[in-house]
């Protein structure tokens, strides 16, 4: 049985009468461009075939009634006159928070009876959560007919996280959850929300691999790479670090910190790197792209600081197979959780073996590796 199908029946035993309709979102993970959305700049991310499913129907008084299978089975209720933050149950603040947004661009959204239920590994830097926010709001979209486009959508996500959720997050999960394509990446600019389509090459696919590194700090510290970036943009008097070049951040040297300085250098840098990504893939280049990931990782790890030593070590054990073939990184907001592989169909089963013979007796942790493939948005045509 598919998620959607999963969604449908748990509708069914909870509440005792079949949902109107079924709405799905994925999951995603970064190829290449970490830590440069909310710098205005570029990333690459695909879509995966991991997501977030929902059974609904329609009510007409006003409260959303919604059951989480997948947390602990829980139920929460709530009028669309008054939405509170839910101290107790975190997950329905995603529920609330995102309805809360909706409600101020479509007054006219009403209630709704819900059943999730998901497959995105939480807390791994695959996006559940953004898979979640953009299911709830093509859900509504769909049960109320609203002219909701998937732009549109992933701002509303996005402002869900900041405004209700508390999480400081840039555009990118929202908006490949959104506008993902099949079989392809996507180059997003961060900052004029356009995209283009990148080529996955015919064999190959995502080899993402949770280093189960319990994620700690990762608010905090996400929130201070920010102030520090945006302590850099404003120190050239320029809207985001998008705005400056290498040459431009190297003449300031001198009156940056140290810290300020390589922080800086990473965003510039793997903006650049990124931009090439897409011209690599356009060209079925993974020589190229092998090498742009590695770049991108020990960026992430030197100058960004984000990476843990567990994570190193797969990126290394993975490097080790797949050479030029392929290309590994860390992905998503880093201090634990997964990274990732391009690699050819006939590389995936050595790329496990390796890290079963090797990872565990380097990290002490088992990790889990989830092959992937790109695929379609919730709201792309
Ligand atoms: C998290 C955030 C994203 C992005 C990445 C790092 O996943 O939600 O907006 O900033 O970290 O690239």
């Amino acid at each position: 049985m598919n998620l959607k199908q999963q969604a449908s029946q748990h509708f069914q035993q909870q509440f005792s009468t079949p949902c109107d309709i079924v709405c799905y979102a994925p999951g995603r993970v970064n190829v290449i461009g970490d830590h440069t959305d909310y710098n205005d700049g570029f990333v690459l991310p695909a879509a995966i075939n991991y997501g977030t499913a929902i059974a609904a129907s329609k009510r007409d008084d006003n409260q959303v009634l919604v059951y989480a299978h997948d947390c602990d089975q829980q139920t929460s209720q709530f009028s669309l006159d008054d939405i509170q933050f839910d101290q107790d149950m975190m997950w329905s603040n995603y529920v609330r928070g995102t309805i809360a947004m909706l409600q101020k661009k479509f007054p006219e959204v009403g209630g709704a009876t819900l059943a999730v239920t998901g497959n995105v590994p939480q807390g791994a830097g695959l996006s559940s959560s953004a898979s979640f926010e953009i299911a709830i709001l093509k859900t509504f979209a769909s049960l109320y007919d609203l002219p909701l486009d998937g732009i549109q959508a992933a701002l509303l996500g996005q402002q869900a996280e900041n405004q209700f959720v508390g999480c400081n997050c840039g555009i990118m999960d929202q908006l490949i959850s959104a506008m993902g394509q099949e079989s392809n990446a996507m180059l997003l600019d961060c900052r004029a929300l356009t995209f283009e389509d990148a080529p996955i090459p015919a064999g190959f696919s995502f080899v993402i691999v949770n280093s189960n590194v319990k994620r700690g700090l990762v608010d905090s510290e996400y929130n201070l790479r920010r102030e520090q970036c945006e302590a850099v943009a404003k120190h050239f008097g320029v809207k985001a670090l998008r705005d400056l070049t290498l040459e431009q951040l190297q003449s300031e040297q001198a009156n940056l910190s140290e810290v300020e300085y390589r922080r800086a250098r990473h965003v510039i840098s793997e903006n650049d790197r990124t931009l090439a990504a897409l011209e690599a893939l356009k060209a079925n280049d993974i020589a190229t792209m092998s090498e742009l990931m590695m770049a991108s990782h020990l960026s992430l790890k030197d100058d960004f600081e984000v990476t843990t030593p567990e994570m190193d070590a797969l990126v290394e054990i993975i490097a080790e197979v797949i050479g030029q073939q392929g290309g590994t990184r860390m992905t998503g907001g880093g201090f634990g959780g997964c990274v990732v592989a391009l690699a050819p169909s006939e590389l995936v089963e050595p790329i496990k073996a390796a890290i079963s013979a090797q990872y565990e007796q380097r990290s002490g942790l088992v990790a889990d590796v989830y092959v992937c493939t790109a695929e379609q948005g919730a709201f792309r045509a």
